[in-house]
């Protein structure tokens, strides 16, 4: 059976953020998200309240010692858990804050008792995505070229990886 890996750092808090607090997740998304992803990017906090009044979305913010370092968003479904959003605030990254962000979204996917765990990651994202989730046990699953790369490079691949419950 897939186990997210253990997290070393038990500073690391995840809170879910209430719908009312709109705004909040419409600035993580993005401020994490700034030269990697451009959805969502035009919502306006009226948009974002309809989205995550949603009850199969949930949004999460990422704290050390109180203080917002990052975020991630669970969208449950049939299929199982899609994370998406995922991410930490530039002065974050780097320093293995990504490691345990990911084992604290992956441990609260499958806390929902789905059986398959899921995301997407691109070429242009942070140079530590891929080998992050791959690190954490995610497997990639498919790849495709990507229409319109955020970064105007001749050829974006796209993995989308998953955990496995075997
Ligand atoms: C992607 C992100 C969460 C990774 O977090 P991070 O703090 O930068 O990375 P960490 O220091 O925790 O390292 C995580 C993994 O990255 C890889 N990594 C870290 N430093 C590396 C380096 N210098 N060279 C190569 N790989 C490296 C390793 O695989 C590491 O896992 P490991 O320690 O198990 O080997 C973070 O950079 C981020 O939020 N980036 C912007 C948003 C983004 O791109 N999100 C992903 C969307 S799919």
């Amino acid at each position: 059976m897939f186990q997210p890996r253990a997290s070393h750092a038990a500073r690391l808090q995840i809170v879910p953020v209430k719908q009312r607090n709109a705004a909040l997740c419409k600035r993580l998304w993005s401020e994490v998200g700034a030269g990697f992803w451009t959805e969502r990017i035009r919502w306006s906090p009226m948009r974002w309240q309809e989205h995550l009044r949603q009850p199969n979305v949930s949004f999460w913010v990422a704290q050390v010692s109180g203080q917002q370092v990052g975020c991630f968003e669970l969208t449950e479904s049939i299929r199982g858990v899609k994370i998406e959003g995922f991410g930490l605030l530039p002065p974050y990254r780097g320093q293995g804050l990504g490691r345990d962000l990911l084992t604290a979204a992956t441990q609260q996917a499958f806390a929902t008792g789905a059986r398959k765990v899921w995301l997407h990651t691109a070429t242009d994202d942070h140079p530590h995505a891929l080998p992050n989730y791959l690190s954490g046990g995610y497997k990639i699953v498919r790849e495709r070229d990507l229409r319109h790369p955020v970064q105007s490079q001749p050829v974006q691949k796209l993995g989308a990886a998953r955990g496995r419950v075997v």
